[in-house]
């Protein structure tokens, strides 16, 4: 082979090798790209302010990412509160140091566990649930009211597509089991003397 013609053989191997790692490429990213916007906008969206447990280290609080998105961690305690949390100008909403537990006129409240977690997560929901939840703001579509302060009406009006990224992501993270308890409703909680 002389060396014009070994060079044609060399520039066709690299063409070759491009479109094809090119290629593939592509089509992997039907996979991957749902779950980058995903990210983008569960970033965008607050999620991990009220879904992630936090850490105090010498730079300040931080997002505890060995839990990423696990909700109210079921070994902390229900914070306590007395009705002094209404004062002359009303309400005033307190949250536990995680800011996964939120007490208000609507009672108590706890950030759901929202990694892939097959019991205690959101890893049995199916995508049509998953979009049904946020934007009816019932559990599930068609269960109980979500509480505040999840501010599913901002997130209800997402097109399908974004909330289908949202659930990609969140099917990708690290399942955590980690069992967040229910909502506890106001006329419940001077019973369990959590409210005087
Ligand atoms: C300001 C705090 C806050 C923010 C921000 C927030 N959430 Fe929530 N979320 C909560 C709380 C608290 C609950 C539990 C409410 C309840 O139990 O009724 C909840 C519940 C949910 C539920 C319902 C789970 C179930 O079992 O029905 C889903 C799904 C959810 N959040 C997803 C998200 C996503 C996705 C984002 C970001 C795009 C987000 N949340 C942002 C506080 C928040």
């Amino acid at each position: 082979m002389n060396s014009k013609r070994c060079f044609l053989v060399f520039l066709s191997v690299v063409v070759i090798s491009v479109v094809t790692i090119v290629g593939a490429g592509m089509s992997c990213g039907g996979r991957a790209e749902p779950v980058m916007r995903g990210k983008y906008l569960v970033d965008l969206g607050g999620c991990n302010l009220c879904h992630t447990p936090k850490l105090m280290t010498s730079f300040g609080m931080e997002l505890d990412r060995s839990r990423l998105l696990s909700g109210h961690p079921q070994d902390g305690t229900v914070s306590e509160y007395t009705a002094e949390a209404i004062n002359e100008y009303g309400w005033v909403t307190k949250s536990n140091f995680h800011l996964t537990q939120w007490s208000g006129p609507w009672g108590v409240s706890f950030a759901a566990n929202l990694t892939p977690d097959e019991i205690t997560g959101i890893g049995a929901w199916t995508e049509e649930a998953f979009i049904e939840t946020m934007r009816t703001g019932r559990h599930l579509g068609s269960g109980r009211r979500i509480q505040l302060p999840m501010p599913w009406d901002n997130f209800a009006k997402l097109t399908d597509e974004d909330l289908r990224a949202i659930f990609a992501y969140l099917k990708s993270l690290k399942p955590v089991e980690n069992s967040v308890p229910a909502p506890i409703p106001p006329e419940k909680e001077s019973e369990m003397g959590l409210m005087e």
